[in-house]
């Protein structure tokens, strides 16, 4: 079958590199008319716009905001509440009944789009591709917008190590190159290249560490120095803040024990002192009030104190700031000026996404602009382009249309909630409809027709033995656990089913509720029954196509020996069915990467390609830092994935073998499609500083590109190599430096591509 480009999908790619959008802030004319508000302003008022309200009730235990509030400006902000008609009667309270008229920001966690939910983040990274990412926040934006939404907490820009971490699903994975490349393309999707009444604001989150939370533990304390820091957390987040985010989001946890969202040094000291960061900072939802849940401050007013004077600007839900900023300026312990400037960047971001002037939407347009059909197709187009082919024995795949009989197994292979993954706007407080959610099932029947028999044993629903956090604010009622006869007898079923088919589909892995917010795993084991029904329908003798629909890396050493194709999916979106049997069939070559190292099992975990050598490295005969029981290797490294073609490197040079200190080089290699069908090769390049002011990492990734080549074709990628590339924060000389030193150079299609040249740095 002929295999279409990816490039025949998509349009030219979107502008990638960091667009300026500094400029934008200097805007004399926003900052006049924030200030000349600022002067009309009561003390209580400015501490309303502090304060953001839900929009809500949550069983009791959040409360939902009064109009009365809304009225008397005691509330900036609200959040949670997705009926357009509940946003534009709120808005109507604050614009014609609060004194000074200021319109309200309604915001929401619009993380990977609105009604069309395009594939969780973690896969959008697995595009190698940014422009998958603007697109897709583009479309969520404009969702939004017309919704009533106008800021989205998201880009989450934090690196994740760890799959036991349950947000890593939110998240661009483990490398802070590619995570800032995919955070600049969420910010530049999500505003554009200015705040206008068209963007949604972005909020880089969560101000900082939040992913090395000890053991894998949602919101358990980091404790990263300040070199690690900067030359890995950080990085993601300043990239969003050059590129024009005009808010970020506090972390819950403790930062080398000072709770982010009371971190003087991360909230000022990096942020406005060294960034010039002109947006504000929210806290995460409750994280001003738990300052004293954590111990660090002695009760909600000395929380309120410490996060305003740390430079926080609004309180996401715990009424901590506004019951207690009024007091603290009337004492003088907070002064006038500095609630001056924690409440400006609020008024200047309305402003600029011009609510003033537009603060209502129109009701009857909501439906027409969610159900774009382009949406859908985009959708479809971008997942597709997202998967990674991580196994592909004697060709297994791709399938052809001809196949008669397919058993079609596992949980997941006709799920309607779980494609979709978290964080999906509807799903959660809207209660919205699944019905435009494209299952597996119904991908493979578009695509077979009624030409093949589709037998399906789904088996026993995937549960969470602790309920997630918002099943328990919610009062969901648990899934059951299955009873042993119902097991048993899916496990018959899944085995008739495939003695009597030409090939098994398995599509296995998490339930949506499994990875997110407070979904962290003490073991990567593929839940429930699956691998038992795995083993059994492998066992018959039938090929077997494993198909994983999951938001982290899972342990699938039985399946990488025993399966002869692996496609992992990950959350997929609406239209995910259709996706996965284009790529499954070919309409589309795989040409997703991974964003992270695929580690072997749980006690891998925190595993990452960029690590240090030891003084022993793994290839070494003695006293390695191997376990006994397993190889420290990951199963499948970062930057890996397959395609239906294959490619060869060659011609690796530099442009010049010799620089100095801040000086630059331009690296050059070919790539060559030597297989016989078109597909895409993402090009990447990696460094390794041998020796200098500290130890390096083993490899870097420093630049990579997607290229889509028909057969036989070759195309010569040029990268630069130079102060942004070879510079780290040493914490000797606490600054950023590039050391004279040797500089090994590779490039290839993942992070241990043997291609290799040098690169000498010489003193300035
Ligand atoms: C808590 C989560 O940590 C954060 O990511 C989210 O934006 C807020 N809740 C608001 O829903």
């Amino acid at each position: 079958m002929k295999i279409r480009s990816i490039a025949s999908y998509l349009a030219v790619s979107v502008c990638l590199a960091p667009v300026a959008v500094k400029a934008q802030w200097s805007d004399q004319s926003v900052r006049e008319r924030a200030d000349a508000l600022l002067k009309q302003m009561t003390l209580e008022e400015k501490a309303g716009q502090l304060n953001q309200a839900s929009g809500v009730s949550l069983q009791g235990a959040i409360k939902e905001v009064s109009d009365d509030a809304v009225a008397n400006g005691q509330v900036g902000s609200i959040l949670w509440q997705v009926d357009v008609k509940e946003i534009n009667r709120l808005q109507h309270v604050a614009v014609d009944r609060s004194r000074l008229h200021i319109p309200l920001l309604v915001g929401f966690d619009v993380i990977h789009g609105y009604r069309t939910v395009f594939p969780v983040p973690l896969a959008m990274a697995s595009s190698w591709d940014p422009s998958v990412e603007e697109r897709a926040q583009r479309v969520a934006a404009e969702d939004s917008r017309a919704a009533g939404i106008q800021w989205t907490f998201a880009p989450m820009v934090d690196i994740a190590r760890d799959a036991r971490w349950g947000r890593i699903v939110e998240s661009a994975g483990e490398d802070p190159y590619l995570g800032s490349a995919m955070a600049r393309a969420q910010v530049l999707g999500f505003q554009g290249t200015e705040l206008s009444p068209t963007s949604l604001l972005a909020c880089a989150k969560h101000f900082a560490g939040y992913g090395a939370a000890d053991g894998g533990r949602d919101y358990d304390s980091s404790y990263v120095p300040e070199e690690l820091l900067r030359n890995l957390y950080l990085i993601p987040f300043h990239a969003a803040v050059k590129q024009g985010a005009g808010s970020l989001m506090s972390a819950y946890m403790d930062l080398n024990d000072v709770p982010a969202s009371g971190n003087r040094w991360l909230l000022h000291d990096v942020l406005r002192q060294e960034w010039a960061f002109q947006g504000f900072v929210v806290s995460d939802a409750m994280a001003v009030g738990n300052l004293v849940t954590h111990g660090f401050a002695a009760d909600r007013e000395d929380a309120a104190y410490r996060a305003i004077t740390a430079g926080l600007n609004m309180d996401m839900a715990s009424n901590t700031l506004i019951e207690n900023v009024p007091k603290l300026v009337a004492s003088g312990r907070v002064t006038a000026s500095q609630l001056d400037d924690a409440v400006r960047p609020i008024l200047e971001m309305k402003i600029r996404l011009g609510l003033f002037e537009h603060p209502f939407v129109d009701e009857t347009k909501v439906d027409s602009v969610l159900n774009r059909q382009s949406s859908r197709e985009l959708e479809r187009k971008l997942a597709a382009r997202s998967m990674v082919l991580l196994r592909n024995q004697n060709h297994t795949l791709p399938l052809t249309t001809s196949l008669k009989k397919v058993a079609l197994i596992g949980p997941l292979a006709n799920s309607v909630t779980d494609l979709e993954g978290g964080w999906t706007v509807e799903g959660l407080f809207g209660g919205g409809p699944k019905s435009h959610v494209v299952t597996v099932e119904e991908g493979l029947r578009n695509k077979l027709r009624a030409n093949a028999q589709i037998t399906v044993v789904s088996g026993p629903a995937l549960r969470r033995e602790y309920p997630s956090p918002l099943d328990a604010l919610l009062g969901k009622k648990p899934t059951p656990v299955p009873a042993p006869a119902e097991v048993e007898e899916s496990l018959h079923r899944a085995v008739d089913a495939a003695k009597q088919s030409d090939i098994v589909i398995a599509v296995m892995g998490e339930a949506s509720d499994m990875s997110g917010e407070g979904a962290s795993r003490a073991t990567l084991d593929l839940p429930g029954n699956q691998e038992q029904m795995l083993e059994a329908v492998v066992a018959t003798g039938k090929p077997v196509v494993l198909v994983l629909v999951n938001g982290r890396q899972l342990d699938i050493r039985w399946a990488t020996e025993h399966v002869p194709a692996i496609l992992e999916a990950w959350f997929p979106g609406t239209i995910g069915g259709d996706a996965v049997a284009d790529v499954l069939f070919s309409d589309v070559n795989p040409g997703g990467k991974l964003p992270v190292s695929w580690p072997r099992a749980a006690g891998q975990e925190p595993i990452y390609y960029n690590h240090n050598l030891t003084h022993e490295p793994e290839d070494r005969p003695n006293f390695t830092s191997r376990y006994w029981d397993l190889s420290s290797k990951p199963l499948y490294p970062f930057g890996y994935g397959l395609s239906y073609t294959t490619f060869q490197f060659g011609h690796l040079q530099l442009s010049k073998t010799q620089i100095k200190s801040g000086e630059t080089t331009e690296v050059s290699v070919d790539v060559t499609n030597t297989g016989q069908t078109a597909g895409d090769a993402v090009v990447q390049i990696y460094i390794h500083q041998r020796a200098g002011l500290a130890s390096r990492p083993v490899r870097q990734l420093k630049g990579f590109r997607r290229v889509a080549l028909a057969p036989g074709k070759t195309q010569t990628l040029t990268f630069l190599l130079g102060p942004d590339e070879l510079s780290f924060w040493s914490p000797q000389v606490k600054s950023w430096n590039v050391d004279p030193a040797t500089f090994d150079v590779w490039a290839g299609e993942d992070s241990t591509a043997p291609l290799h040249a040098e690169l000498q740095v010489t003193a300035k």
